[in-house]
């Protein structure tokens, strides 16, 4: 028998309507459809933030289950199908991708239909490490010395130049610092060559970065750009586990837009950009960028008034852009590989709980949570409580995030 105690949900989400077909006419606003390359727990929280707006989704992914099918509609495809990226631009009004590495062959299929934002160039600009650099290298921001490397003999070379400890990474396909290795001496060459040395590489100087940090900005399509507050990141091997708002000086914020503004204007940027960055003695030295919505500003949904989601879809739907101040002290925790227990972490006064609703698996990213407090001091003790519900390395890593 039903009590006041029982709740009853469906135990799967019912497939959505069918697909329309017909172009749309007339202004962006309620009732836009917007295609996604990559289904993605990106995707989903572009789904999650769109759906109040009125608008609706279909994500190209090749997974059945998806998990941002459950915020639209998924069409099955490989990326690099073109005949499917085709199909997806044909039933929307406005593309865009929770992915970067989508083949720029099928970016170009969705622009020859509909448009795409950010463009190809973007994407493209994103993929290959050494490109990625040498842009930004070009645009005057600084970097920690590097390298192309494209076998053994120009391996060696780049060591001369860059020194050790250095890190070798591939120029395609890596993310969560897989494809990468530490080269700290010549003993560890061997071994780094043998496990990257068949892909095209780029060998950089290790930073010993005092801070890791990163921007979030957007670029409407007449140019206005807003920035959120830099936010301070920790990584655990390679992956971001924390993300913190709102903590670096004035000066520091400029430096960091001027560099994001440069790379939005020469890419001719349209939607959320990130740059990743090393904090050295006090100076910026760009890591990389992503051309899409950002694991470190996931905060945003809860700590500010219009979060990077949402603005990515203002941006692409010509809409007017949303403030991007810190609303509240805010925090972040990046749930790998599992999800604490839920019933321990909603005690925690501030919590905001995002289950990406994917699969567990070892070294994927299943959800984040997202603390916020009425100031500093509440923000620590909350996570500080937190850090111990989740166990594992979060409580050591949290020293380092306020070290
Ligand atoms: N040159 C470097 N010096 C020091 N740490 C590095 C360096 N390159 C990468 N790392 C560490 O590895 C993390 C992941 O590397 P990154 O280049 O950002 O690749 P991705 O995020 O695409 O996997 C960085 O955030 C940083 O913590
Ligand atoms: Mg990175």
């Amino acid at each position: 028998m039903r009590t006041a105690a029982t709740r009853y949900w469906p135990s799967r989400i019912q497939p959505g309507p069918e697909p329309v077909t017909a172009a749309s006419e007339g202004p962006a606003g309620g009732g836009l459809r917007i295609g996604v390359l990559g289904g993605g727990q990106l995707g989903r929280m572009l789904g999650l933030a769109g759906l109040p707006l009125g608008f609706e989704f279909l994500f190209l992914d090749p997974a059945a289950d998806a998990c941002a099918g459950s915020t639209g509609r998924l069409l099955q495809a490989a990326f690099d199908d073109e005949a499917g990226a085709r199909a997806l631009a044909e039933q929307v009004d406005v593309a865009t991708f929770d992915f970067e590495n989508v083949p720029t062959s099928s970016a170009r299929a969705v622009q020859a239909v509909c448009p795409l934002y950010p463009g190809p160039r973007a994407l493209a600009a994103g993929q290959d490490r050494l490109a990625e650099k040498d842009l930004v290298a070009g645009l005057g921001a600084r970097l920690a010395p590097y390298r192309g490397v494209d076998s053994r003999t120009t391996l060696l070379e780049a060591l001369d130049r860059v020194g050790y400890p250095a890190v070798l990474k591939t120029r395609r396909f890596g993310y969560d610092g897989k494809g990468q290795a530490i080269l700290r001496d010549p003993e560890d060459l061997e071994r780094a060559w043998q496990r990257l040395g068949d892909s095209p590489l780029v060998l950089e100087a290790f930073v010993a970065f005092d801070a890791e940090c990163s921007l979030c900005g957007v670029r409407g399509g007449e140019g206005a750009t807003r920035f959120w507050p830099l936010t301070r990141n920790v990584h655990d091997d390679g992956i971001l586990a924390l993300s913190l708002p709102g903590v670096f000086d004035g000066g520091l914020q400029a430096e960091a837009e001027r560099i994001m503004t440069r790379l939005m204007d020469e890419l001719d940027y349209v939607g959320v950009l990130t740059v990743e960055f090393f904090l050295a003695r006090g100076e910026l030295l760009v890591n990389e960028f992503a051309p899409r919505v950002h694991n470190s500003a996931h905060w945003t949904i809860d700590g500010a008034d219009c979060s990077q989601f949402e603005n990515h879809l203002r941006a692409i739907a010509g809409l007017p852009l949303g403030t991007t101040e810190l609303t509240r002290p805010s925090l972040m925790f990046n749930w790998i590989g599992g999800l604490p227990a839920l019933s321990e972490a909603l005690a925690v006064a501030g919590l905001h709980w995002h289950d990406y609703g994917k699969q567990a698996r070892a070294g994927r990213k299943v959800g984040h949570a997202t603390l916020t407090a009425s100031s500093p001091d509440e923000l620590r003790q909350r996570a500080e409580r937190l850090a111990a519900i989740a166990g594992g390395r979060f409580p050591a890593l949290l020293e380092t995030l306020f070290d």
